[in-house]
């Protein structure tokens, strides 16, 4: 069994070097996943300079495990838009949705791009009597809005479902080989790509220089920040403005006939379903699900397990060569932040929660970004997805629920009782949280049978990490920051590892 996503198992990704000195630029781009490599191909396509750094490797982290569809259907989202920011600007985020949409299709049917691009209904469906009457209320704001939907009690594929909302015209692909293509053009424009390459803070000198680990410099007019999570704050307080959650996928070989559609319900836990074919030949089913807040305490495992168990049930999928989990933020009123940083400095862009709709909020960053780059700070989507934005009541309830979420995770975290497991007793492969000279430490037993003992504080806000044994990391629950099972930073907010804890006197 395979735990990168399907998409990295047929796609060769060219590699890049490490940044080896100090650069200057038009456009300084950290990040390069589906918003960083947009933004570089478009940018690059109108001239000008860019540099695009990555701290792992070109789409490794949520755009290459994504599920990868490209859809306007984002959950139950119309009928709350037109309650908190009302038609018109509901209307307006159906439009910049559609506007990606087609931006991916046109670039795909014109330059031929092969990434299994596939036109498909999506299916918001439910098998709960209490949302019956949320997918009725979202079918009104569709035909407020004039987004194309119906409801139907029948799918073409056989699950069961009490009704679903029909959007017709939607689509998947395979986005590595998507972006691969768009890399190449970026690169051919002359934009620079360097991986292994962690931005590491941000200095004023005469420009803007973003610092690396290495400590080299890029200097630059602009900067784009399109890490999953800004690597930079500069006051925006992000990290109190968002969430993080996890989803998982499995995947098995589908056989006969695919009868077409995606799917995804909209109760708990969340079952979304599509098909990916391999190398031109072997078809295969995702199904995605059983969402929870970055860090909780549960067993991750489990997840893995009752998406498996789905899978068996409804489709008699009984083996899963890959399975993958991934992670998103979602802000105070559901839509990303995309635009200037704060109001101080409008040439530091970033993108953010994404709510796990990336193709199309990805692609639409990248394109709001590139209007603000190279007309003078303008794009008809400003202002809807200003990060600066707080103009609705739910926003307000929601950074108080946050953030009260947070206080009591790092309550938790500190007061808990920590596991009884002691250090010698632990197997292979297997974790725990104990004491070691008083202090609270996480402890993970690898597979040579090494020791790994830290400091389980996260080094972001000092909230207490958890245990995730399926993927071997330390998540944080505050602010969804990740550590690997060494303890180096692989997701923010966080930007220092953990510290180790020797067990010697
Ligand atoms: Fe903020 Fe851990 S991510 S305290």
């Amino acid at each position: 069994m395979c735990s990168k996503s399907i998409w990295h198992t047929d796609t060769e990704l060219k590699e890049f070097s490490k940044l080896q000195e100090s650069k200057q630029t038009e456009v300084c781009i950290v990040g390069a996943g589906i918003t960083g490599i947009t933004a570089a191909y478009l940018l690059s396509k109108k001239g000008l300079k860019v540099i695009l750094l990555e701290a792992d490797y070109v789409l490794s982290g949520v755009t290459g495990n994504t599920s990868a569809k490209i859809t306007a259907q984002h959950g139950l989202i119309y009928s709350e838009l037109m309650e908190t920011i009302g038609e018109e600007k509901a209307k307006q985020y159906y439009q910049a949705t559609r506007e990606s949409m087609d931006f991916i299709k046109n670039a795909i049917t014109q330059h031929r791009i092969d990434c299994q691009y596939e036109e498909q209904d999506a299916f918001l469906f439910t098998n709960d009597d209490a949302y019956l009457a949320q997918l009725e209320k979202e079918l009104e704001a569709y035909q407020a809005l004039d987004i194309p939907g119906e409801l139907t009690t029948e799918m073409p594929l056989e699950i069961p479902c009490k009704q679903a909302l029909k959007m017709p015209e939607q689509a998947q692909f395979h986005p590595l080989k998507y972006l691969q293509w768009m890399l190449e053009e970026a690169v051919k424009n002359g934009t620079e790509v360097y991986e292994q390459t962690v931005a590491m803070k941000l200095e004023y000198n005469r420009q803007k220089t973003v610092m690396t680990k290495d400590e080299h410099r890029v200097s630059c007019d602009y900067l784009v920040v399109a890490t999953q999570f800004p690597y930079i704050d500069h006051q925006g307080l992000y990290f109190a403005k968002m969430y993080a959650e996890r989803s998982y996928i499995v995947s098995g070989k589908w056989t006969g006939t695919y009868p077409g559609g995606m799917y995804i319900n909209a109760e708990n836990p969340t079952r979304s379903i599509r098909t990916a074919t391999l190398n031109h030949k072997d078809t295969y089913l995702l199904i995605g699900g059983e969402n929870h807040r970055s860090g909780e305490k549960i067993d991750e495992k489990s997840c893995y397990e009752n998406l498996k168990t789905f899978a068996a049930e409804q489709f008699e999928i009984t083996d899963f060569p890959y399975q993958w989990s991934a992670q998103d933020f979602t802000t105070l009123d559901n839509i990303p932040y995309i635009g200037a940083i704060t109001g101080d400095d409008p040439s530091i862009l970033i993108a953010t929660g994404y709510r796990k709709w990336g193709m199309t909020n990805g692609t639409l960053a990248a394109k709001i970004m590139t209007d603000i780059i190279t007309k003078k700070g303008e794009s008809p989507y400003k202002d809807l997805f200003t990060p600066e934005r707080f103009t609705s009541k739910p926003m307000l309830k929601n950074l108080f629920r946050f953030n009260m979420e947070v206080a009591t995770e790092f309550l938790k975290g500190k007061l808990s009782f920590p596991a009884s497991k002691e250090i010698d007793t632990l197997e292979i492969d297997e974790a725990a949280i104990t004491t070691v000279k008083g202090d609270r430490v996480g402890v993970y037993k690898d597979k040579e049978d090494q020791l790994h003992v830290l400091d389980t504080t996260c080094t972001h806000l000092g909230c207490e990490v958890n245990w995730n044994g399926a993927d071997r990391t330390w998540d944080c629950p505050c602010h969804g920051s990740r550590y690997h099972y060494d303890g180096e930073v692989m997701a923010g907010p966080a930007k220092n590892p953990l510290r180790k804890i020797s067990l010697d006197d």
